[in-house]
């Protein structure tokens, strides 16, 4: 398979076949109804893979999609990232093919969909440099039952993400109805008052990112308190600085939110240095 652009995919196994046609009839395109994971490669192989697929089987086991042997996602895996020395692996998995109608198939026929795809430009610069935010107005989604998962129903993220089309701006920062911060169109947020680290909860929206695992993980190991904890505008108002996490970006220290900038030299060093190596270690 040729390479189309560079945000193209250059290697797809469609059910471990070499082909990239998706049956029409795929659940996954009718009603989004699947999951993903969006996985770093580094020297030809998957990083935080374990993290994961722990997310992968709390999706299927809370959607009820029967999930394949993950012996054989681990093979195809490893056969669609060692195409790539570094780059993008994404894993899909939809409930397969069902009939016209919201009721899903018994036994569901999971299908599953991987792709890899060149490593994104820029990152290097942003993690050193940090990047500007901006605020949303698309709000996030509120709903306990697919909170934390990484399906694939994303519109509040398209339709955020289509909010703004200045590439000096890299991300932006959605909050739910009520006001409650949720996270970035694509990642994980964390506020640094000085002492703690914040970050939104993510049982009532929001995705529970792998990276925001490990960063509770290593920040805890530091020492460093950790606030799981409803934050708000104001939060964002009165914190002295604030970082975006996601496999791909690892860390993103935030320079400038809605025009209000930071000094980097106030975020936690360490801890950041910590989850940027753990976060691009191959498993
Ligand atoms: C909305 C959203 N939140 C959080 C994340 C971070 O997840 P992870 O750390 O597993 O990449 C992502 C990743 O794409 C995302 O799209």
């Amino acid at each position: 398979m040729g390479l189309l652009a560079d945000t193209e995919p250059i290697h797809i196994l469609i059910d471990g076949q070499l082909h990239d046609q998706l049956p029409v009839l795929d659940r996954a395109i009718h009603y989004g109804d699947g999951l993903f994971e969006t996985i770093r490669i580094v020297g030809g192989r998957p990083c935080q893979w374990q993290r994961h697929i722990d997310r992968l089987l709390l999706g299927a086991e809370r959607l009820g999609i029967p999930l394949p042997d993950i012996d054989l996602l681990a093979a195809e895996s490893a056969a669609v990232s060692g195409q790539q020395g570094t780059g993008v692996l994404k894993l899909i998995l939809s409930r397969g093919p069902g009939g016209r109608g919201y009721a899903p198939p018994i036994p569901a026929k999971t299908r599953r969909l991987m792709l890899s795809y060149p490593a994104p430009s820029g990152q290097e610069d942003n993690r050193r440099a940090g990047v500007s935010v901006r605020y949303c107005q698309t709000p996030a989604s509120i709903n306990p039952v697919l909170a934390g998962l990484k399906h694939l129903n994303r519109l509040d993220s398209v339709l955020a993400r289509a909010e703004w089309d200045d590439p000096k701006i890299a991300e932006g920062l959605m909050f739910d109805v009520t006001g409650a911060l949720v996270g970035g169109t694509m990642s994980n947020v964390f506020l640094w008052d000085g002492q703690r680290l914040l970050t939104p909860p993510v049982d009532r929206a929001g995705i529970a990112g792998t990276v925001r695992g490990l960063t509770l993980e290593l920040a805890t190991r530091l020492g460093i308190a950790c606030l799981v904890t409803r934050l708000d505008r104001e939060a964002l108002d009165q914190a002295c600085g604030l970082f975006l996490t996601n496999s791909l970006i690892g860390v993103w220290p935030v320079r400038e939110l809605a025009g209000r900038r930071f000094d980097l030299r106030r975020l936690p060093r360490e801890l950041i240095d910590r989850i940027e190596q753990a976060a691009s270690l191959p498993d």
